[in-house]
């Protein structure tokens, strides 16, 4: 299968782990070259880096908190130093303390929503100033919790549903130049974030039980779509939301 991806160059941000070193994978798999985002893992991050080179192209290991726009812009000036430019942003990278909202501070608050929403706004920022190969792509991960209440995810949910509010007020601003921006919306995948669940095993059955597709979502499935989003091939999609969840949420 050709997407037309070839020789494009894309930023992953949280990518060393989980859906994030998926979609890098994913799009490496499209001879893609791909800049990962890591925070604190660097020895994860330098095993999906050697990965992305396994399949023939080029890795970039770009650490940085994507909340800090000082360490955006150093991941940014790092791509166009060693690759002169950028085509495609995902989005992926996001951190939240997951507890009732009684015992939640305006701390943790904030925490979700400089990473989870506020730090979309840089990262669109600094990939208008580069170069780019044609359109320039952006795709932003979001869950359902945006739209749905879920046990504990009060801050996050929150700083989803902000996320893809940004996405739709940042794809009416910057289709005229060339941006197009969406977000893939996922159901629940057994990544390490989930260990931070105190309900884990729970969460995890209730989706099994749930979701019509049958089974729980892969961080492939995820990755799937967001690859086709960054294609010509959804070249007219432009500041959604696709919901990828096996049907759990169509479900009353
Ligand atoms: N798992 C689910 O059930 C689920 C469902 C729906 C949506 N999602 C969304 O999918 C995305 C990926 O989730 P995941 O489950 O794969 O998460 P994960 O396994 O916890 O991985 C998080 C990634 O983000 C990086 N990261 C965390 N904070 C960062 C920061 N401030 N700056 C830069 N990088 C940072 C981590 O880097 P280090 O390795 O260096 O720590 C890691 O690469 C998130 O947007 C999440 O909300 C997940």
């Amino acid at each position: 299968m050709d997407l037309k991806l070839r020789g494009k160059r894309a930023l992953v941000t949280g990518s060393s782990r989980g859906i994030g070193r998926s979609i890098a994978l994913s799009l490496a798999d499209f001879k893609v070259d791909v800049a990962i985002n890591y925070l604190r893992h660097r020895s994860r991050a330098e095993e999906t880096a050697q990965e992305i080179r396994d399949r023939g192209v080029r890795a970039l290991l770009v650490k940085g908190n994507v909340a800090d726009p000082e360490d955006v812009a150093h991941i940014f000036a790092s791509i166009r130093a060693e690759w002169g430019g950028l085509d495609i942003v995902i989005s992926n990278a996001a951190s939240g303390v997951l507890r009732p909202a009684r015992e939640l501070t305006l701390h943790h608050f904030d925490w979700a929503m400089h990473i989870n929403a506020a730090a979309l706004l840089p990262l669109t920022q600094n990939l208008l100033e580069m170069p780019s190969d044609g359109e320039k792509v952006m795709v932003a991960v979001s869950s359902l919790g945006a739209t749905r209440a879920i046990p504990n995810y009060t801050a996050v949910g929150a700083s989803k549903a902000a996320l893809e509010s940004m996405v739709r007020h940042l794809a009416a601003e910057f289709a005229p130049e060339g941006l197009r921006i969406n977000a893939v919306s996922a159901g629940t995948v057994d990544t390490d974030a989930l260990l931070h669940f105190p309900n884990r095993e729970q969460l995890l059955e209730a989706a099994r039980r749930r979701t019509p597709a049958g089974r729980l979502l892969s961080p492939q499935d995820v990755a799937n779509t967001v690859v086709y989003l960054c294609t010509e091939y959804a070249s007219m999609i432009h500041g959604q939301v696709i919901v990828v969840d096996g049907g759990y949420s169509i479900l009353a």
